[in-house]
């Protein structure tokens, strides 16, 4: 699915790189056009590289002397966002005016177009405005109205951006990205889990949590009401459909699965828990006064194991192996051990990283015997062909 974002010169616009991003994690392409002025608001560096793809801004580029092809940009877009949309876009898009990339490329959309005004409430208010909105309405755009409450002004009214989530969902139904986890509760743990040693140290890993907030969102963009259990991590989800709760330890993260567990149709285990903890934490910072240390460790409960061991009939459990040698024997041995519905192995080639990386490469095993490659693609694309498996074994 691909979108097209154009971001005209409101205040609002600090509000978008937030929304790119929610596309991006639930598989979505996005290109961006901006209008001269809105460079003022937002930053095209931050608009490119959130997109992964250049911003379109002038008819032109002065630079490389190639022309930007609004053509070609209406027949690549699935649906084009005009978000914020300010009033003087409104009345351009109303007359068929065509001074700025933009607006040449909404006269040459073949799909759907979307816009999301925001102004001041005297400005909203304005019967111009109003009929503007009206007659592109009648001409077939969508308009997500906009919110109450306070504005760049400093007044409150009728006039600002809704937040990314509300536009993120309004736009999702029409990039038909599919509801097909509607009214399914679903458990995703993510990241690293740390395990003190004393009040400042810890043991811990790599890990990001970036596949488990992929998953999270794809879920959640298809209609999922997710429960996401992370350890330390700085990624955050502003998904209104995904609630996280935030851990620190195996045993918090044990803790909070145990709690949920009995409420949920589908647990994915993408956390990269620590087997081990120190087994006495100290409780005062230990002070190197010898030579050598050791720290005598206890095993971790094994969440998935649990999941697997307390599933009903209709509960599902996908876990993640992480494998250096024997990866495929090794991965079903955990499928059958921890009593799971599907593992998903990390690929991992010599000289790559797994973790923190922005890409990835999985496996799928699971009990019926199939399995299926996913060749390298980002952590977005992955947590997609993830989601899209589980509808198979769900069944
Ligand atoms: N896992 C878990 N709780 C643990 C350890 C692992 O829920 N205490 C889950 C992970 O989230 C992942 C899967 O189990 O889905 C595989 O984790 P991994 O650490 O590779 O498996 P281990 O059983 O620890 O096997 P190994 O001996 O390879 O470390």
């Amino acid at each position: 699915m691909r979108i097209l974002i154009g971001i005209t010169a409101g205040i609002a616009a600090y509000k978008i790189p937030l929304l790119i991003r929610m596309f991006i994690n639930a598989g979505v392409e996005v290109r961006c056009i901006m209008t001269s002025d809105a460079k003022d608001f937002v930053s095209p560096l931050v608009i490119s590289t959130l997109s992964k793809n250049p911003v379109g801004i002038a008819f032109w580029n002065k630079e490389t002397g190639e022309w930007n092809n609004h053509v070609e940009y209406g027949e690549w877009a699935d649906v084009l966002l005009i978000a914020p949309c300010t009033a003087n876009t409104l009345s351009k898009m109303v007359s068929g005016a065509c001074d700025n990339l933009l607006l040449a490329v909404y006269l040459s959309m073949r799909n759907k177009t979307i816009v999301s005004p925001a102004m001041d409430l005297e400005m909203y208010q304005h019967p111009t405005v109003k009929r503007n909105i009206s007659v592109l309405i009648a001409d077939g755009v969508h308009v997500i109205p906009p919110d109450h409450g306070e504005l760049a002004s400093g007044l409150s009214g009728e006039g600002r951006l809704p937040e990314p989530a509300f536009i993120f969902e309004e736009v999702v139904k029409y990039l038909s990205l599919g509801q097909d986890f509607l009214n399914t509760q679903v458990l995703v743990t993510a990241g690293p889990t740390y395990e003190a040693i004393d009040p400042v140290r810890f043991i811990g890993n790599h890990a990001s949590g970036k596949m488990g907030f992929a998953l999270a969102e794809n879920f959640a963009a298809r209609g999922a009401s997710v429960t996401l259990i992370t350890g330390p991590t700085v990624l955050r989800t502003e998904h209104k459909r995904v609630q996280t709760i935030h851990v620190t330890s195996a045993a918090e993260m044990f803790e909070a699965v145990q709690r949920h567990w009995l409420d949920m149709d589908l647990g994915v285990f993408s956390a990269a828990v620590a087997d081990y903890r120190p087994i006495h934490p100290a409780e005062e910072k230990i002070k190197k006064t010898n030579e050598a240390l050791s720290i005598e460790l206890i095993k971790n409960p094994d969440i998935l194991a649990w999941a697997g061991k307390h599933k009903t009939a209709t509960q599902r459990t996908i876990g993640f192996a992480l494998e250096t040698n024997n990866a495929v024997e090794n991965a079903m041995e955990k499928l059958s051990r921890k009593h799971a519905d599907a593992i998903v192995l990390n690929v991992i080639e010599e000289n790559e990283k797994c973790f923190n990386s922005d890409t990835n490469k999985v496996r799928i095993f699971d009990v019926n015997g199939l399995s299926l490659e996913l060749p390298t693609a980002s952590k977005a694309k992955i947590a997609q062909g993830i989601v899209d498996y589980i509808t198979r074994i769900r069944l």
